[in-house]
């Protein structure tokens, strides 16, 4: 067979970051067929590079990280760094540079995981957040800043083609699960005017898809449906602000910031898509090796399935699964003994 070959960048960035970047490596090793060659090349980013340089992603590197197929995010930030220099000055910069407009993030109570909902019978949803618009783009300002009278604006983006094609890519992905359910999640009674454009978007496309259930719900709504009845869902499709917030909720009842996995994507592959875990940089356990890896593993299993290692991607998922259902109950590991017990499981 001929050679195939996977060119990953890697930004482990701070804090647990690199810990659960170096597992994620490894059970990503273990799965690739042999004949990929697996070159990665590791990027120093995040809150160390910034104290020691004021660089957050300049642009020599952000050109170098364009020349692969995919991007391996740990986590970056600490609390020593200014809030939004690194959200606004790598982590934004790059999902608005490599026209990240899907952001996937997908939900799953595994067996065996503790937390809020556990034995609530099947919650596996996705939740696809729109990622280059809405009130994320900047587009706002102040004015008489620090005084009393002070003016602040930051205005929701939302164009016809912006919404459109995240709208669209959620119908596809729906229309490939076995539910075929699409739910838009917005506030249309109160943000009239993006609220129209999003809900006749998803009327229109709709047409397109006619295998597709759809509804759609308030966001407030939802919050409490993620609760309730979380198996209601199985696509989500919503704004950036709405999506962000949804998804941290979503993991919340899921097992928990340790497993929730995402994807940065650039549906046409103009450019590479980024994998991270949710979760950040945990300054609080770093360096004690406790990180729980698995949302950097499931994070590499999306990876492999955008890549087009669906077998791979499918045996990364089954490996966690089984794993968390053996952990039930058993003392807590470390994070290289996840990383152990999931490479001896991608390997069997
Ligand atoms: P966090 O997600 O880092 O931590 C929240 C809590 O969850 C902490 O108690 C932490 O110990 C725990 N936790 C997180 N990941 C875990 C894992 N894999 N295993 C076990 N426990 C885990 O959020 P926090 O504390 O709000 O932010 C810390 C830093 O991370 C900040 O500087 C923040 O800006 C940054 N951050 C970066 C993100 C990114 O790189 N995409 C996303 C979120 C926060
Ligand atoms: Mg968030």
């Amino acid at each position: 067979r001929s050679t195939r070959s996977m060119r990953l960048a890697v930004i482990p960035g701070d804090g647990i970051g690199p810990e659960v970047v170096a597992q994620g490596l490894r059970v990503l090793t273990a799965v690739l067929p042999s004949d990929v060659k697996l070159e990665t090349r590791e990027y120093d980013l995040g809150a160390r590079r910034w104290h020691a340089t004021g660089e957050t992603l300049p642009d020599a590197e952000l050109a170098s990280l364009k020349e692969h197929d995919a991007i391996l995010l740990g986590a970056v930030g600490d609390p020593s760094v200014p809030s939004g220099v690194l959200e606004r000055g790598l982590l934004l910069k790059l999902r608005f540079a490599f026209d990240h407009y899907v952001n996937l993030r997908p939900s799953r109570l595994f067996p065996g995981t503790a937390g809020p909902l556990a034995g609530t019978p099947r919650i596996d949803f996705v939740v696809v957040r729109e990622g280059t618009e809405g009130p994320y783009t900047g587009n706002g300002g102040s004015l008489r800043t620090g005084t009393p009278a002070e003016v602040a604006t930051e205005v929701s983006v939302n164009t016809a083609y912006g919404v459109e094609r995240v709208v669209r890519d959620a119908y596809a992905r729906a229309q490939a699960r076995p539910r075929k359910r699409l739910t838009l999640v917005h506030k249309d009674n109160v943000l009239v005017h993006a609220g129209r454009l999003w809900k006749d978007t998803f009327d229109r496309v709709g047409r397109e898809f006619p295998a597709v259930t759809t509804d759609y719900l308030h966001v407030d709504a939802a919050t409490i449906f993620m609760v309730t009845r979380p198996e209601r869902f199985d696509v989500i499709v919503t704004d950036n602000l709405f999506g962000d917030i949804l998804t941290d909720l979503a993991a919340a009842v899921t097992g928990g910031i340790g497993l929730a996995a995402s994807g940065n994507i650039n549906p046409d592959g103009s450019f590479p898509s980024m994998f991270e875990p949710v979760h950040g940089s945990a300054p609080d356990i770093a360096g004690t090796g406790t990180a729980d890896p698995t949302a950097t593993v499931l994070s590499v299993a999306l990876l492999l399935r955008h890549l087009g290692y669906e077998a791979e991607a499918v045996r990364v998922e089954t490996a966690v699964a089984e794993d968390l259902a053996a952990r039930d109950g058993a003392a807590p590991r470390t994070t290289e003994e996840t990383g152990a017990a999931l490479v001896a499981r991608v390997t069997a």
